[in-house]
């Protein structure tokens, strides 16, 4: 089998699929693992320590997709590499379908099996090709949200942690899955007043465990979101409904009410956002301003902290490959079934329910 490891293209985007450690794991397996030139650089692997693992290099990304089997990548092809895709080729990536309609199309039409990191599914219903990301985009929330705070950039002026004798920034994270959860655990860490809201009583229950006392725990529902996020500086964004479009729980009318200077940060927004309206934004121009208040929603967080993020997903995603190297990949996914649920294209259709619902076909 050969692997493609093209270079991500996503603005500002610094993850590879493949580091050289994993690169020497599949090669012992017996795989061909071909990589773009330079693929790995800005994530601070270079050429030179691929070629020990035992990859072989392709000049152009070109070359790259028309020669493997199966494209390993980070993020979802762009339209610039629609047209690179080959007929019946396997490619095991984030590809956020929900809010990628032109993609699902486009796998469509190319027989694509498409096997989304993001529903890979572990034996205890888990994500966890999906949770190394969050973790990361989580803990990143709050450092973007503390830093567009800042007046010069726009801000409200409030210090997060706050000084004694002065009242510390108002946090409110809605959603205390992984991203959420981490978002908490850094917000708190610095001293903010944190307010946590999940559908899921069982999120709550840990994290109240957890930080006893120093973080609120509230039920999801629009009276409690509402009255958080009136008193919020940073709203951090972090729900999933899996594979399905994000739900709307911030609406336009709380957001109006927020501090001028306050800041939105929408983790959720690769899967559409959870804030009423939001769009999406790049790592050239992060945020923008609507009521008075600055939205980031950048899809491809973790991208900031590139090294740390490719060690993060490629340890997720090596048993994964491994398997698909030594099973071949019809094999793996028959054997497992939490590799199984990640495939949400085969055979010119979408074959994972909440997908096909959200994009509003099931075939191109
Ligand atoms: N922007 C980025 O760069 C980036 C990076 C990583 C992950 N993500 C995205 O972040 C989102 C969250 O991922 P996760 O791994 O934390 O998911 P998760 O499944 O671990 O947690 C999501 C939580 O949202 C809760 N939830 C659902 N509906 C809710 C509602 N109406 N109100 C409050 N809570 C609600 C769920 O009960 C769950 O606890 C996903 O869309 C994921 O793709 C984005």
């Amino acid at each position: 089998m050969i692997i493609g490891v093209p270079k991500e293209i996503k603005i500002g985007e610094k993850r590879v699929s493949m580091t050289p450690s994993l690169c020497r794991r599949v090669t012992s397996l017996g795989a061909q693992v071909l990589m773009e030139k330079n693929a790995g650089l800005t994530a601070g692997f270079t050429d030179a320590e691929y070629k020990a693992a035992g990859a072989t290099f392709a000049a152009s990304a070109e070359k790259v997709w028309k020669s493997a089997d199966m494209i390993l990548k980070v993020k979802e092809p762009l339209e610039a590499e629609f047209g690179l895709m080959q007929q019946g080729q396997t490619l095991f990536t984030y590809l956020h379908l929900a809010a990628g309609p032109a993609l699902a199309k486009q796998l469509c039409k190319k027989g694509i099996l498409g096997i989304a990191y993001e529903t890979v599914e572990s034996s205890d219903g888990q994500f966890p090709l999906l949770k190394p990301m969050s973790q990361i985009a989580g803990r990143l929330s709050i450092q973007i949200g503390a830093y567009f705070l800042q007046s010069q950039v726009g801000g409200s002026g409030v210090l997060l942690g706050g000084i004694p004798g002065t009242m510390p920034g108002h946090v409110v994270v809605v959603g205390a899955g992984n991203s959420g959860a981490h978002a908490v655990r850094m917000a708190a860490g610095m001293g903010a007043r944190v307010t946590v809201l999940d559908l899921d009583t069982r999120k709550l229950e840990v994290l109240d465990q957890e930080y006893r006392g120093k973080v609120v725990t509230l039920v999801s529902n629009p009276a409690n979101v509402e009255a958080e996020v009136a008193s919020a500086d940073l709203v951090v964004g972090a729900v999933l409904i899996p594979a399905a479009k994000a739900p709307t729980v911030v609406t336009k009318k709380m957001v109006k009410n927020m501090r001028p200077g306050s800041v939105i940060v929408d983790i959720a927004i690769d899967q559409g956002g959870c804030v009423e309206g939001i769009q999406y934004t790049s790592h050239e121009k992060p945020t923008y301003q609507e009521f008075g208040v600055n939205h980031y929603a950048v899809p491809n967080m973790p991208a900031l902290v590139g090294r740390t993020s490719t060690l993060g997903l490629t340890q997720a995603t090596e048993p994964y490959v491994a398997m698909i190297v030594q099973k071949g990949v019809e094999r793996a996914l028959a054997e497992h079934k939490g590799l199984a649920k990640g495939v949400n294209t085969r055979g010119g259709r979408i074959v994972y329910g909440e997908v096909a619902k959200a994009v509003g076909f099931d075939q191109a």
